[in-house]
């Protein structure tokens, strides 16, 4: 019963302001492939081992993630005009009891960037998980270099430090929605 009404829920978008969160699909392959031919993209959503050369890789990748119950992968789309501009991937794991999703959020498209996408993608999906999957605590691993997403996570969202890896060079950020606080940060 449970099940029946997270399947439920994933078959319908999420919706915000600036933007749509959508199921991955695969009218949405030759694009994504597009996207991943840019190894910066690739670096910075620490991709670098995903196989992403030809169409057909993609599309393996796409059939994948729809069957992974652990990997929540959203399609963003501006919400006027259905433009793709990025995605956003969520992967559940378990650690001693407690459920966590680690985010990774890319907008790949350059011309949409700073304009919001991001920060509302990221809430959406948070609300969203929160509600449907039960989970209260959300992780982001982000490389010292990457200061758009630093700021990001920690400034716009208010997401607390955790922990700096010397050898991976990144650090981990944290979010529990049940923290005193109170909730995501506010628009
Ligand atoms: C990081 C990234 C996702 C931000 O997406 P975006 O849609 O441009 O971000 P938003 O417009 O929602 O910005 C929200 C906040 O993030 C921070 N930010 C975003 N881009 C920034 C930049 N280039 N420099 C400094 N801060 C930046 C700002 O605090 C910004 O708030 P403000 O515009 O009110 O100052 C985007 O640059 C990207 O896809 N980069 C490549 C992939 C990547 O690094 N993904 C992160 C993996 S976890």
């Amino acid at each position: 019963m449970c099940n029946e009404k997270i399947h439920d829920l994933e078959q319908n978008e999420l919706v915000g302001q600036r933007a749509v969160l959508t199921a991955f699909r695969p009218e949405h392959i030759k694009r994504y492939h597009r996207w991943m031919q840019n190894p910066t993209l690739k670096k910075d959503t620490g991709s670098e081992d995903l196989k992403t050369d030809t169409i057909e890789d993609i599309a393996d990748y796409q059939r994948q993630i729809v069957n992974d119950e652990n990997n929540k992968t959203f399609i963003i789309l501006d919400t006027a005009s259905r433009e793709m501009v990025g995605d956003i991937n969520l992967f559940i794991s378990e650690c001693d009891g407690t459920r966590a999703a680690e985010i990774n959020v890319m907008i790949a498209e350059v011309s949409a960037r700073r304009k919001g996408y991001a920060r509302e993608a990221v809430k959406l999906a948070m609300e969203h998980l929160h509600k449907t999957h039960f989970i209260d605590r959300f992780v982001a691993r982000i490389s010292d270099m990457n200061f758009a997403s630093t700021c990001l996570f920690r400034d716009r969202l208010g997401f607390l430090f955790e922990s700096h890896s010397q050898i991976f060079s990144e650090s981990t950020w944290y979010y529990d929605i049940k923290r005193e606080d109170g909730a995501l940060a506010p628009d």
